[in-house]
């Protein structure tokens, strides 16, 4: 019933003319077998999960967590709004959780009172104005399970004390910034900022909501602070996954371009020289190597 309703909603069916439709048509019949029977793995393959890049980036985070021994992560929102964002995350996380053994810890991160005054064109006033998108607070805190939590108040006063929280046992893995404006996005990405690398996953998902509309360029908005980031973190970049769409089945979406990894040069796992014997060996198929590779190793 709730699908029927949401095909009512022209943008959704704007959508799957332009994304789904577009795509072969066995690929869209294989589709209607794994929504009827697949798992929440399958469902997230086949982009039949609403809000896919959450569902993207809940996973992309689960698969790195468990290649960690992790038993647990944390997922954020900037920008909660009336919460439908959140509320998504957190029904994803929960079949999450249950696929692979893990824990997600999610903040949501908002004033509460919709969007602070905008600075200047940087943070568009073409697009957003002070006061949209409130927030019934009380209405969302009480339906909250005890794995998510609210951040009241503007991120430039609440990000260094939630930052100074994150435990290196739940490290930071999905960050999902929609909080509209460029001053808003500069100061939430100091959330990758701790001195502690230990505090992330070594690569992280990241997902841009407000770069998509015909007014977002590099020189305003998410992009710019984005941009800005990257110039003044040596050890801390946010990439655009060049390849992302070649591992999808479905290779039009538009959440796809919205999709960023969030590099953690200085982690262990990435800074750290491994102190093993083992050589890495490419098999060569015209050579017999078998009963001689294992002559093979550092010293
Ligand atoms: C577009 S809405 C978020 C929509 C939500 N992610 C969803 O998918 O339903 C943007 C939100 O960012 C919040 N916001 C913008 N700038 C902020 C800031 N500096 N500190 C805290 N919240 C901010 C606003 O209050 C607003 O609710």
């Amino acid at each position: 019933m709730a699908f029927l309703k949401k095909l009512k909603n022209i943008n959704i069916l704007k959508r799957i003319w332009i994304e789904r439709l577009s795509e072969p048509i066995h690929l869209n019949i294989i589709s209607l077998f794994v929504a009827a029977f697949g798992s929440i793995k399958s469902k997230i393959d086949f982009d039949l999960v609403i809000r896919q890049h959450h569902a993207y980036g809940l996973q992309f985070a689960c698969k790195q967590a468990v290649s960690q021994n992790l038993k647990s992560f944390t997922a954020i929102e900037f920008g909660v709004a009336s919460g439908a964002g959140l509320m998504n995350m957190i029904t994803i996380a929960k079949k999450l959780e249950k696929a692979y053994d893990v824990r997600i810890n999610i903040l949501g991160f908002d004033t509460g009172a919709g969007m602070p005054s905008p600075i200047d064109y940087r943070d568009h006033p073409d697009l957003y104005l002070k006061g949209d998108f409130p927030m019934m607070f009380e209405l969302l805190k009480e339906r909250l399970p005890d794995n998510a939590r609210l951040v009241i108040g503007n991120v430039h006063e609440t990000i260094q004390e939630q930052l100074k929280l994150i435990n290196p046992e739940s490290p930071i893995g999905f960050v999902s910034f929609d909080l509209d404006y460029y001053s808003s996005t500069k100061d939430a990405l100091l959330i990758l900022n701790d001195q502690n690398p230990q505090k992330y996953l070594p690569v992280i998902a990241i997902y841009a909501d407000d770069i998509s509309l015909i007014p977002h360029n590099e020189y305003a908005g998410a992009l710019l602070a984005i941009e800005e980031f990257n110039q003044a973190s040596a050890l801390r970049k946010i990439c655009i996954p060049h390849f992302l769409e070649k591992e999808r089945v479905f290779k039009n979406s538009k959440w796809l371009k919205q999709i960023r990894y969030g590099h953690i040069m200085d982690h262990s796992h990435r800074s750290e020289f491994k102190d093993t014997d083992q050589v890495l060996f490419i098999e060569n198929p015209y050579i017999k190597f078998r009963g001689n590779k294992d002559k093979f190793s550092r010293s």
